[in-house]
């Protein structure tokens, strides 16, 4: 038995973490959201206690929840690249300054912060492979705004491990590699670089609008299903004899390295697979635009991203099941054909 805080529970993964937490354990959840549309379901458990609220704001209820809990995820960030060109310093205050109190609470009043840090903070390192422990973090100069929530993700990584070796914070970090799948992003919302590129593609699929390709769709990313990611999260949760403690993870899956155009042409064959979408999915267009013109000067890309899983194989004895099509077709499933995701099965025959 745990007691669990969520801050930011309504979001992509702190909505499927806490499904799977009811579903599986008999931990509590406490929770804050914004919002509660993806926890509409869950807010009648009673192991659930949700604050509709603002972690700018709400600071004594979190205080209070960090104070009781055995172990705090806080999950509130903006993590759409388009906001960090546009709105940089609104991601230094929510993904950094906001989260930074959080983590020195969590110190104060010995509860473990599982923190998620990301992918992006490897930036453009040229590795063939990332390691948690060894990879350079290579962001671009600092008048590409594109670079700070890596940086903010970053500091706050560094800032965690130092609190763990001065201040005994009990901690870990994991690293999503471009996790998807249902309730990513609203397609509703999804207009031009509004979120990330699976849930904008599919907007502009269903809307009959063109997708675009930035820089030509050359660059390339580990697509990781979502249920993957949970799985390995769980397990950092669990924390068995304390295997996860002062540990980094890379969460993503190799077997799933993927161009964007790769991606836009399996969403439009996939899409096509669905009834009542055949004609969408072959009238369907993809244009190409600079990356300039798409996000603006202050962006830069990363051209390639693969993590090394070896460390979640080692310590959590976790490797991702869901292949890249299969991945692409939950996602798909989930807006268009709601119920059709449990259809398709465990995901065993896809190994990677
Ligand atoms: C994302 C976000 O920064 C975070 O959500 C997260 O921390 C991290 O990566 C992750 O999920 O691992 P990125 O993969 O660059 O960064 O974000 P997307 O918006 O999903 O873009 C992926 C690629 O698609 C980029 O190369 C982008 O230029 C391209 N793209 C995006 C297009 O070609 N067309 C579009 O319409 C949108």
């Amino acid at each position: 038995m745990m007691d669990v805080l969520i801050l930011g529970a309504n979001g992509f993964i702190g909505s499927h973490l806490t499904e799977r937490i009811l579903a599986d354990t008999d931990w509590n959840v406490f929770a804050l959201d914004l919002g509660s549309d993806h926890l509409e379901r869950f807010l009648d458990n009673r192991r659930v206690r949700f604050l509709e609220g603002d972690i700018a704001i709400n600071h004594e209820w979190i205080e209070y929840h960090i104070r009781r809990a055995d172990v705090c995820l806080p999950l509130v960030a903006i993590a759409t690249p388009a906001t960090y060109v546009r709105d940089p310093l609104r991601v230094f205050r929510l993904d950094f300054e906001e989260n930074l109190r959080i983590v020195r609470q969590c110190a104060k009043y010995r509860t473990r912060v599982v923190f998620p840090s990301t992918s992006e903070v490897y930036g453009m390192c040229e590795d063939a492979e990332f390691d948690e422990r060894t990879s350079p973090l290579v962001c671009g100069p600092v008048t590409k705004t594109r670079w700070i929530y890596s940086c903010a993700k970053q500091l706050l990584d560094r800032v965690i491990i130092a609190m763990g070796r001065d201040e005994d914070l009990s901690y870990t970090l994991f690293r999503p590699f471009n996790w998807i799948g249902p309730g990513l992003d609203s397609i509703h919302a999804a207009k031009q670089g509004s979120s990330r590129v699976v849930t904008q593609f599919l907007g502009h699929l269903l809307r009959k609008e063109p997708i675009t390709l930035v820089d030509g769709g050359a660059q390339r990313r580990c697509f990781t299903y979502v249920d993957d990611g949970i799985d390995a999260l769980m397990r950092i949760l669990r924390n068995e004899n304390g295997c996860c403690e002062k540990e980094i993870f890379n969460i993503g899956n190799p077997g799933n390295d993927h161009s964007i155009r790769d991606l836009a042409e399996a969403m439009v064959r996939v899409l096509g697979e669905f009834p009542g979408y055949g004609e969408t999915a072959a009238k369907a267009r993809i244009e190409e635009a600079s990356a300039e013109e798409y996000y603006g000067k202050e962006y830069q890309d990363i051209v390639h991203r693969v993590p090394s899983i070896r460390r979640a194989g080692e310590v959590l004895g976790w490797a991702p099941r869901i292949g890249f099509e299969d991945a692409v077709r939950r996602t798909i499933a989930a807006y268009v054909a709601p119920g059709a995701v449990d259809a398709l099965g465990s995901g065993d025959d896809d190994v990677c």
